[in-house]
């Protein structure tokens, strides 16, 4: 398939670009950087400049996709100002699922958040429902990123009641790779007490590409929502005892639970709709002491 990803050069982005070429698909990347004007690596993916809140630059580059990923965003709200953070995402949203409907794109990919049940990055705190928190748990976002990523599920919503397309919207947890596992996840690794409004979870960047290459693969119908989290927590410890300890009867744990050691984030509609299964954990990175292990 002819495969476009938008924020290419970010750490989703271009995770997402190798899975799909490893997978044998047609990949287009596109982002916010210039191009280089060089003859293309070997295997190189083409690429295309697009500031994608631009409708023109987003239909410039959606056309002649058969699946899209849109990956672009700015990935969290306290660095931008919250209008910026707010029109960036959702109307780079809004311009990349309008181009793949005009022409007829069979397959969007949302990348969507963790973010979106509010909880992460609100200005008046507050604790999830229950945990594992799942695509059931009530959305009441406060925040202008999380706000625009809900709105942005609303408009696959919309996407499908006006059009043939297909819409699955990925919520990653907190994402990692080999070079920023130690600076995140480290402190938590050593000290559980290093609190986490997503209840010890992260996902690995690798994990989250293949998930994505299910997506922009997949046959589902309609606007599916899809949490993506690594299974075991941060630190690997029981997490029954783990939120009672920091939690106390604050927040209802859903049991039974998949394991021992589990996210506080679950994956249970991904593995059973989306057919994912996460192959990797912060322990092929890190040592128990949270300390990036040699080579
Ligand atoms: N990093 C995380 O922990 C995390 C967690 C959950 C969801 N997400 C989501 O995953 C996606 C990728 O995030 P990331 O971590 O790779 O962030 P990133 O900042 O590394 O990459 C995002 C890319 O999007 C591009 N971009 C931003 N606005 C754009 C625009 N208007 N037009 C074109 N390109 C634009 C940026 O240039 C950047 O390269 C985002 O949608 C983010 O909200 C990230």
């Amino acid at each position: 398939m002819r495969v476009l990803v938008t924020g290419a050069r970010g750490k989703v982005g271009r995770a997402a670009v190798t899975a799909l070429q490893a997978a044998g698909h047609d990949v287009r990347a596109s982002d916010l950087s210039p191009p280089v004007f060089e003859r293309p690596e070997e295997g190189e993916a083409d690429y295309v400049q697009a500031d994608l809140t631009d409708a023109g630059d987003a239909f410039a580059v959606v056309r002649g996709a058969e699946s899209v990923v849109h990956a672009a965003a700015i990935p969290e709200p306290t660095r931008n100002p919250a209008h910026v953070v707010f029109q960036n995402n959702l109307m780079a949203t809004f311009n990349m699922l309008e181009a793949a409907i005009r022409f007829g794109v069979p397959r969007f990919v949302n990348i969507s958040s963790e973010t979106v049940p509010g909880f992460f990055f609100p200005e008046r705190e507050f604790l999830p429902d229950y945990v594992p928190v799942d695509e059931e748990h009530p959305i009441r976002p406060q925040d202008p990123y999380a706000t625009a990523k809900y709105f942005g599920e609303l408009l696959m919503d919309g996407a499908i009641r006006r059009s043939d397309i297909r819409c699955i919207s990925i919520r990653p947890s907190w994402v990692q790779h080999e070079g920023n596992y130690e600076r995140n996840l480290g402190p938590q690794v050593r000290n559980a007490s290093v609190l986490s409004p997503n209840f010890w979870s992260y996902i690995d960047v690798y994990d989250l590409a293949d998930a994505i290459v299910l997506a922009a693969e997949s046959d589902l119908s309609g606007h599916e929502v899809f949490y993506i989290a690594s299974p075991d927590n941060v630190g690997g410890r029981p997490f029954k005892e783990l939120v009672r300890e920091y939690y106390g009867d604050q927040v209802q744990i859903k049991t039974p639970l998949p394991r021992e050691d589990a996210s506080g984030i679950s994956i249970t509609k991904a593995r059973e709709m989306l057919g994912y299964s996460p192959k990797r954990s912060w322990r092929d990175y890190l040592d128990e002491e949270g300390r990036l292990k040699p080579g």
